[in-house]
């Protein structure tokens, strides 16, 4: 059955990826130097945003933000959100319409490791953000991003729903349940009436994606041993998460921040975004593709003492498919894969932000 007018309408209302709704828009990423902050950026960049990004300078080298050849493409100023008054000049300046926050310490043991400075970047810089937003008055829309962590674990076989309890049991997670009570503080407090703010989180899976080299990430770790010749270690062969490629959290993320200028009320809340349920896999499943998709790659299992982590985590994508119509385009053996690609082309000399491109048309957008 041919679509209707207003079913097309409808979708192309709802197409995250339209150049028509982001060409000239002035948005702040914060994170923008991180993995998915620079993805992110460089398709705003595509769809002809005008992006402002507040973070500090990479964390890794190599870095997508360097390799993408991002600080020259954008707005880029190192700010520390730990810092109020810094935070409150760069957003006043960037005068943004939407804001993504995706500023974070985001590494689950490194925040063992280091559980103040953890707090501090995502309870209290998340703070000083929407401090800093209350102040502003040309924006309208903030998405921030949580993580699939926040909610109270209780090794359940089935996957966690918005409405479920939150409680993290170890730094990283608590850290998150704290940036999401200051999301719903500000929310309740100060950006309902007429400072209408709608805020949108996102709680997404374990991204996976090229250009990502951080310490103590699966696919990072894999590229980093597969490169060099050496055996890659698993600490939890059998957890199982929900994994997913960095453009579907790219894309549920310029769909929120869509919604909030479209439709406030209903983008003004917490949101899952994970795989299809068989597309949740364990780790070891996980290493196993990677290390068929690079030549010689191999990986054994080395146990690890070092603290809580769950066996099973699964968030239910369940609201956003049936309320935004939303779902994965990619497969995780696809999302994996085409990881591997991305890094394996990368290592032979070609060009990062070329590659994003190519990914991104692999994907089904800009026309591809
Ligand atoms: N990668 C994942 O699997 C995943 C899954 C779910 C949620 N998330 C969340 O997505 C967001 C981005 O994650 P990522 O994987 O790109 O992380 P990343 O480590 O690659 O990037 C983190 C970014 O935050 C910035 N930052 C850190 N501390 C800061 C501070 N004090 N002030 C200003 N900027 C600061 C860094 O400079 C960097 O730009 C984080 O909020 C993370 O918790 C990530």
């Amino acid at each position: 059955m041919p679509a209707s007018d207003s079913d097309q309408k409808d979708r192309r209302q709802n197409d995250p990826w339209s150049a028509t709704f982001w060409k000239g828009r002035r948005v702040i990423v914060t994170g923008h130097t991180g993995f998915i902050g620079s993805w992110l950026s460089l398709a705003l960049l595509e769809l002809g945003a005008e992006v402002h990004g507040l973070a500090l300078p990479p964390t890794s080298d190599p870095s997508l933000f360097a390799a993408s050849g991002l600080e020259g493409r954008m707005a880029h100023r190192i700010v520390d959100l730990r810092d109020l008054d810094p935070t409150r000049q760069a957003v006043s300046a960037a005068a943004p319409e939407i804001v993504f926050h995706l500023a974070a310490q985001p590494i689950v043991r490194q925040a063992r490791q280091q559980p103040v400075e953890s707090f501090a970047t995502n309870v209290m810089g998340t703070v000083h953000l929407l401090e800093a937003l209350r102040g502003t008055d040309s924006v309208r829309g903030l998405v921030a991003f949580t993580t699939d962590k926040v909610y109270r674990n209780r090794e359940w076989p089935w996957a966690y729903r918005e409405s479920d309890a939150l409680g993290g049991i170890e730094p990283y997670g608590a850290s998150k349940v704290g940036t999401e009570q200051a999301l719903d503080a500000y929310r309740s407090s100060y950006f309902q009436g007429p400072r209408r703010l709608p805020v949108a989180a996102i709680r997404a899976g374990n991204v996976v994606g090229g250009g990502d080299w951080a310490a103590d990430r699966l696919v990072p770790d894999a590229m980093r041993a597969f490169a060099a010749g050496e055996v890659l270690v698993i600490r939890r062969p059998q957890a199982v998460r929900p994994w997913q490629h960095v453009l579907e959290a790219v894309g549920a993320t310029l769909l929120l921040g869509r919604l909030t200028l479209e439709q406030p009320d209903l983008a003004d809340q917490a949101w899952n975004f994970g795989p299809r349920e068989e597309d949740r896999q364990p780790v070891g499943w996980i290493a196993d593709r990677l290390a068929s998709a690079w030549p010689g790659g191999r990986w054994r299992h080395e146990p690890d003492e070092g603290g809580y982590e769950a066996g099973l985590l699964a968030v239910s994508s369940d609201k956003a498919r049936s309320l935004l119509g939303w779902s994965p385009r990619w497969t995780v053996a696809q999302a994996i894969d085409s990881s591997v690609e991305w890094y394996r082309r990368w290592h032979e000399g070609e060009d990062a932000a070329a590659l994003v491109r190519e990914q991104m048309r692999a994907y089904g957008i800009f026309g591809g």
